[in-house]
């Protein structure tokens, strides 16, 4: 058995009006609210955080915020800090998402201050690596998970090294029907905890959570829930109904 507690969180990127996000989280709440042997979180758009917080106020279903500023307050138009985020109780952040990095030119450096930020203002990081189709193809794929993770969690110390989760989203898998094999995820995970393992010591690797994220179904989702380092998934697709997110919930409690 796992010394890790399977996480499940929906990505539900910019899809969902507050009134669509309530009636989801209420789904979700009442078919999961209660039960502790799965962490779940949802992370709507910021729009909808205030709304969906009062709906999981009381239940084990988390918040999570999809993006934050790393600063503290200031000139940035459009952007949200820690302390906005946790005026609503989110708990977990995305950050590093591969949209965010191809569309919003976000780089390692970048994303590492707003891990260190959320992690001094105590919101976990779910920090997302993963390769692109040609870097697979060319043989690169770990040299870029890496890079991404080293850059990631560049000053993070080892104390506050357990609050991270790291998601490894293969790109060519987010959104297309194309899931990593079974084999292709494990290897990237078990590599990605041997990288933790130096950077953190192997105690606290065996402790940081690599969920696997890219067109995870209800289908595919046994087969790689049960391999010995995936320790949950971020769901995007299938986080945005709730029979789908419920049934992933499911089996990643059936994991034994
Ligand atoms: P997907 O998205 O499940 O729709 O592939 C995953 C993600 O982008 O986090």
């Amino acid at each position: 058995m796992s010394p890790r507690k399977k996480l499940i969180a929906g990505n539900w990127k910019m899809n969902k009006t507050s009134a669509d996000a309530v009636a989801l989280a209420q789904e979700i709440v009442s078919a999961v609210g209660k039960q502790t042997e799965v962490d779940v979180v949802v992370c709507p758009p910021y729009t909808s955080l205030e709304s969906v917080a009062k709906v999981l106020d009381g239940s084990t279903v988390k918040l999570g915020a999809q993006n934050v500023h790393p600063e503290a307050s200031g000139a940035y138009t459009g952007e949200i800090s820690v302390a906005m985020l946790r005026a609503f109780f989110a708990s977990s952040v995305i950050l590093g998402h591969s949209e965010r990095r191809t569309y919003f030119k976000e780089t390692d450096a970048f994303i590492n201050q707003k891990v260190i930020a959320s992690l001094k203002g105590q919101l976990r990081p779910i920090l997302c690596v993963g390769e692109t189709l040609g870097e697979r193809e060319s043989g690169s794929t770990l040299r870029v998970v890496q890079t991404q993770l080293e850059g990631g969690l560049e000053g993070v110390s080892k104390d506050m090294a357990t609050s991270v989760v790291i998601a490894y989203e293969p790109v060519w898998a987010i959104g297309t029907g194309k899931v990593a094999t079974t084999e292709q995820a494990q290897e990237v995970h078990a590599f990605i905890r041997t990288l933790l393992g130096k950077l953190f010591g192997e105690t606290i690797a065996q402790k940081i959570r690599i969920l696997y994220g890219g067109s995870m179904k209800p289908q595919n989702a046994p087969e790689l829930l049960a391999q010995k380092d995936i320790d949950g998934g971020l769901i995007g697709g299938a986080s945005l109904e709730a029979r789908s997110f419920l049934d992933l919930v499911n089996a990643a409690a059936a994991v034994k």
